[in-house]
Order: C-alpha cells, then structure tokens, then sequence
C-alpha cells in the first residue's frame, strides 16, 4: 500500500518557495512544491523576466528541480498563489505535468484559506503526449 500523502508539508514547501518568487511585473508570486515517490520534496517559485515571455511559472521550476535531483515518479503537487479564486496551474504547465508526473495528485490553494483538490489526469484529459507520437 502506498503512503498517504502529508499534503501539510508539502503546501509548507510550496508557501516557503513562494517567498523567494521573482514577480516584479505581475506581482503575483507563486510556490509549488512536488513529492517524490521517495518522500523527497522539491520546490520553484515563480521567475519573471523584463523580456516578459521568459517568465517562468512555479510548478514548472518545481518539476526541473525534481528531474535536476533525479526524481522520477512524482506522487502530488501542492500549488500556492493568490486568491480568490483558487489558481490552478496555467496550460503549458499542464502540459509539463502531463509529461513528468501524469498520475500526480494536485492541491491548490489560494493564501486566502482556499484549496482545491483535483489531479493532473483531471486538469488535462486526453493530453498529447508520447504516446500521441508512436504513430510516426
Ligand atoms: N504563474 C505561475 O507561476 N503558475 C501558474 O500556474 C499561473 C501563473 C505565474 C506566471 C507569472 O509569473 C505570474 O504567475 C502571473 O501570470
């Protein structure tokens, strides 16, 4: 059986990655934070750039920083940003996530007390993805 998720902790890694988010121009700052099949959890805050298009979202820092570490199997995201509503995760990080943690459980929550329970499957049915590509 596998361990239940402390979704506590990892929303504490995403708030405590939030407070490091570049977001000069939006002002939005964002954390996210992903749990390893290992227990191990990673974090990434928002980047922004004055070239605005480099932005970088939160879930898709938190991701590289799990794959950089060597993490495979990805088990929840855990998401934080301003609300309401409760932000969740923008398209092309659905993609990403599709990609790198497609079974994940996802949490968002807004710093207002809101959250919002939903999973990766869920965020982005019937994704493109390698296996769209095996008919080549
Ligand atoms: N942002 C995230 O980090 N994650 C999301 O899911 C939505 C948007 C960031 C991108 C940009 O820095 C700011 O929030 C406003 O869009």
């Amino acid at each position: 059986m596998s361990r239940s998720i402390d979704w506590q902790a990892l929303l504490a890694a995403a708030r405590a990655a939030r407070a490091h988010a570049h977001a000069p121009y939006s002002r939005f700052a964002v954390g996210a934070a992903v749990l390893a099949a290992d227990g191990r959890i990673y974090a990434g805050c928002n980047v922004e750039n004055a070239s605005y298009g480099l932005s970088m979202c939160a879930e898709r820092n938190a991701l590289a920083a799990a794959i950089a570490a060597g993490a495979r199997s990805l088990r929840a995201v855990a998401v934080i940003a301003p609300g309401p509503p409760v932000a969740t995760p923008c398209g092309a990080c659905r993609q990403v996530l599709a990609e790198l943690a497609p079974r994940a459980a996802v949490l968002c929550a807004s710093l207002d007390g809101r959250r919002l329970r939903t999973s990766v499957s869920s965020l982005l049915p019937r994704a493109f993805g390698r296996r769209s590509l095996a008919t080549r």
